[in-house]
């Protein structure tokens, strides 16, 4: 209520993700202008003989942790791999979807069912705690992919590291997998196919607000408004409301006034640049070691090490 409260109205990018907004999220990878995934599976496919001797040197074992799994299609290469070289390694899936964590563990357990699996559920931070009071492995190797980390603001993406640093040991690491800045129609266009995926997953919010908080958004009122800036790296996303309308959200005993044309933010995806992320990175006192790029030299996979 505080965002559709605000001037301008906004809704955190977190809720998409009930299980309907994750389903969706899975077609959006394999739309033909979300490049991110394809990218981002053409890094790993290349490094993951690289990877494995970064993450595990001297073969001791290692936690592969995991925020935001979703259906693991990355990182099932590593983990391919990493059971092929016999490395010594659990596999913690963290997600804040039950129903797509659940799948997963259910899929690995078919797949590959020599892997040691631990899926938590939760928000990262409560779930990453919980995980890390639990365990004493020797290394832990915190795998945030798919430039999840453009989906936060600056103090929060600020925030993001400093816990991460607070809760992690010396010398654990954090593979970061963020989207680099490129053409401007490139992005613009992932955020915005023709087949109108991405616009089912941000009506999808709206979706969610009618069924579980008794809301009457109606959907065919509002539009899918993406845009990027180029200044900035920020792509971001908004539902325009097509006429003036008065919603309500029954649970709340709240209204909510739109005006013809006025937009509720979203979501933001933020894109950077190499310098950018090193320098954000070490600031923070991460310590960047390697970085790894696709051929079109549109997404990176940024290994860093918590130094305290
Ligand atoms: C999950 N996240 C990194 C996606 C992104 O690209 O920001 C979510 C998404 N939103 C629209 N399309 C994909």
């Amino acid at each position: 209520m505080r965002g559709l409260r605000s001037s301008p109205k906004r809704l955190s990018s977190k809720y998409f993700y009930d299980d309907e907004g994750s389903r969706i999220f899975k077609k959006i990878m394999h739309l033909p202008e979300y490049y991110l995934t394809r990218c981002e599976t053409e890094i790993f496919e290349q490094e993951k003989e690289t990877w494995l001797r970064l993450f595990d040197p001297q073969q001791t074992g290692f936690e592969l942790i995991e925020l935001g799994a979703g259906d693991g299609l990355k990182t099932k290469i590593l983990l391919k791999h990493f059971l092929q070289q016999k490395a010594r390694f659990t596999y913690v899936p963290i997600d804040i979807s039950a129903g797509v964590l659940t799948e997963l563990a259910d899929n690995l357990h078919n797949e590959l069912p020599q892997l040691s699996v631990k899926p938590t559920e939760g928000d990262y931070f409560t779930a990453l705690q919980r995980q890390l009071s639990s365990t004493d492995a020797i290394r832990r190797v915190v795998l945030f992919l798919g430039s999840n980390i453009g989906n936060f603001s600056e103090s929060e993406t600020i925030w993001f590291f400093q816990r991460l640093k607070d809760l992690l040991l010396n010398g654990d690491l954090l593979l970061l997998g963020f989207d680099l800045q490129k053409h401007p129609s490139v992005i613009l266009a992932a955020y915005n196919d023709a087949q109108g995926v991405t616009r089912e997953f941000n009506l999808n919010l709206l979706r969610r607000l009618n069924r579980e908080l008794q809301a009457d958004f109606d959907l065919s009122q509002f539009d899918h408004y993406p845009l990027y800036d180029p200044s900035t790296g920020e792509a971001r996303s908004y539902l325009v409301s097509r006429i003036q309308q008065t919603v309500r959200l029954d649970t709340l005993g709240e209204t909510v006034q739109l005006e013809a044309g006025e937009c509720i933010h979203t979501e933001i995806s933020r894109k950077y640049t190499l310098v950018q992320m090193r320098s954000l990175a070490q600031s923070v006192g991460l310590q960047p070691l390697a970085w790894f790029t696709d051929s079109k030299d549109y997404f990176t996979d940024m290994l860093l090490e918590i130094r305290k």
